[in-house]
């Protein structure tokens, strides 16, 4: 019996280990973005450009937006993958590109923020 109890606990604990990216987590690590960047209703190029539908488009794509030579010409295209690494290092990831912004640490809330643009940003 206490085995079975002990088992069903961890049963029960297991789906919070395993969670799946959280878009309403991700949009709350977006407030480290919104100094430079808009999502949602009426978003439009800031010091960044806007990040609605972001997700799945080439980088560079936006034709109303000035990006860095680096970044037009990196082919990226905004994957899991991709974001994943920028969002960690953009340095990195593209050398040369003008987004002024060091990285997030915590590959958590890098997946949750990736989870939150994934939903177009809206
Ligand atoms: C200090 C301003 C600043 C901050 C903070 C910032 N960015 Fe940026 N971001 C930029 C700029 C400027 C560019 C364009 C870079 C270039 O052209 O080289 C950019 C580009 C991007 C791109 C590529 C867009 C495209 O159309 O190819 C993504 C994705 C992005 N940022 C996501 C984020 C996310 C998510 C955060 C928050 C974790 C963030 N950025 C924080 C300024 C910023």
């Amino acid at each position: 019996m206490r085995k079975f109890v002990l088992a069903a606990a961890l049963l029960a604990a297991m789906p919070v280990a395993a969670q799946a990216a959280d878009a309403e987590a991700g949009k709350a690590v977006f407030g480290k973005c919104k100094a430079c960047h808009q999502t949602g209703p009426g978003a439009k190029n800031a010091v960044g450009p806007h990040l609605d539908d972001v997700f799945g488009r080439k980088a560079g794509a936006l034709a109303d937006f000035k990006y860095s030579d680096a970044l037009k010409n990196s082919g990226i295209t905004w994957d899991e993958a991709n974001l994943h690494e920028w969002l960690k290092d953009p340095k990195k990831k593209v050398p040369g590109n003008k987004m002024v912004f060091m990285g997030l640490k915590d590959d958590a809330d890098i997946d949750n923020l990736i989870a939150f643009l994934k939903t177009g940003g809206k």
